[in-house]
């Protein structure tokens, strides 16, 4: 990319592409050229690296980007513990973790004037994020804008999914707008604040600990499919030049950490590199799904794929269930009975999922743990044995899986909030008849 396309670039909101090597510049010359870390750089910015992956990394692998700032993020006064937000990464309960399958009602409203921060709840993870591996679940209720705010995870990326209102997120590497149906994928260590564009919104967040989120593997699909690269979008380099205290709070090693800048942290004016925030639109989605009989397994709906160092075992996929044709034909359409070794949280954006005929509401979490067997309920299971097979298209609906190799754990929130009943939706089927 030369300079012109650079500026060019600069110009429109969004660049579209995949962990691409981007090159962005709010103003104009401010990216140095041919180098990364000049001995002057342009206009006295401060060069600095941002790594995703270990220096070392292979080169496919490999995620970083060079960011140019007005001032360098070493600056700021030590940290202290936060204690503002009391449902955010509280930890686990320690104590033996039951086999039983949960589900929980979207979380109330927070206290008015409750920032996003403020307004995280921790449902569920697994790992310690100091182990580099593992995820975890949040849910947040939000009205009100972090406005001299910001907030930086050390612990991992962070997958947004709005279920209700919009979010503006304002990162150090451009402006991201997201709304229900979309989600935005913050790399680990960006530094970024939200605003609520509608006053309010809700949604969850999946927190990454391991290897980076990226596309999954093909196979025998091809070329093309599933969530093609060309349809996430990076946003252009903004800044803002505010001298004024800021409150920057980091989450570090699952605990709270805040200091106080005399600036806003958000001040890169340009920069370049692999590693940066990006969104995309789950209606983009080029959803698989058989022409001829059997539910595939939902490992053809991964929009995103975190591995671990098992092949093929994933430390975290993000899943989703989008609108789609339904035409198997002698076939049980819904997601069949089974039990998995892999752990599955399940949120709902919006509709109704297709396994459970009530009791999932949007905005709402389920959680089957490791060989927990689960599928679809009594009324469910009728419906679809009943059926008369014809096409069928599941519109109206968006439901998601954050799907982990390691079970996960519940927070007290979470245990003390769970539907007493989930079990029932799963008595009452009948006994099958050897003749
Ligand atoms: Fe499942």
């Amino acid at each position: 990319m030369n300079l012109q396309s650079q500026i060019t670039a600069a110009t429109a909101p969004y660049i579209p592409g995949f962990a691409n090597h981007f090159a962005t510049e709010a103003v104009p010359g401010a990216l140095p050229i041919g180098r990364n870390s000049p001995q002057k750089p342009p206009f006295g910015l401060y060069a600095e690296q941002l790594s995703g992956t270990a220096f070392t990394a292979p080169r496919h692998e490999n995620r970083r980007s060079w960011l140019y700032r007005l001032r360098p993020s070493a600056e700021h006064p030590a940290y202290v513990r936060y204690h503002g937000a009391t449902r955010f990464a509280p930890g686990t309960v320690d104590a033996p973790l039951p086999p039983n399958r949960l589900r929980w009602d979207p979380i109330a409203d927070s206290p008015a004037g409750t920032d996003l921060i403020d307004g995280i709840t921790t449902m569920l993870a697994n790992r310690d994020p100091a182990d580099l591996e593992g995820v975890a679940v949040h849910m947040y209720a939000t009205d009100r804008d972090m406005e001299a705010r910001a907030f930086v995870n050390a612990d991992g990326e962070m997958i947004f999914i709005p279920q209700q209102g919009r979010l503006e997120l304002l990162t150090e590497m451009g402006r991201i707008e997201i709304a229900p149906g979309q989600i935005a994928l913050i790399p680990r260590g960006v530094r970024f604040r939200a605003l609520l564009p509608d006053g309010s919104a809700r949604g969850y967040i999946a927190e990454n600990h391991g290897a980076m989120f990226r596309l999954p593997e093909l196979g025998p699909i091809g070329a093309n499919g599933l969530a093609n690269p060309r349809d996430f979008e990076t946003p252009v380099a903004w800044f803002e030049d505010r001298d004024e205290p800021f409150e920057l709070v980091q989450k570090y090693l699952g605990s709270l950490w805040t200091t106080t800048l005399d600036h806003s942290p958000l001040d890169v004016v340009a920069w370049h590199g692999n590693l940066a925030p990006c969104r995309y639109d789950l209606s983009r989605f080029n959803t698989m799904n058989t022409v001829s009989f059997d539910h595939p397994d939902p490992s053809i709906f991964t929009v995103l794929t975190s591995p671990s160092d098992v092949p093929g075992r994933a430390n975290a996929d993000f899943v989703i269930f989008p609108p789609r044709w339904m035409v198997a034909e002698d076939t049980f359409r819904p997601p069949w009975f089974h039990r998995n070794v892999m752990s599955e949280a399940m949120g709902l954006i919006a509709g109704a999922y297709d396994a459970k005929a009530e009791g999932f509401r949007p905005g709402g979490l389920s959680l089957h743990n490791m060989m927990s067997g689960h599928g679809p309920d009594v009324a469910s299971w009728r419906g679809a044995s009943e059926v008369e097979l014809k096409p069928h298209k599941i519109d109206g609906t968006m439901a998601f899986m954050v799907e982990s190799c390691w079970p996960y754990r519940l927070t007290a929130h979470a245990v003390d909030h769970a539907q007493p009943d989930y079990d029932a939706c799963w008595q009452g089927f009948p006994k099958a008849r050897i003749a």
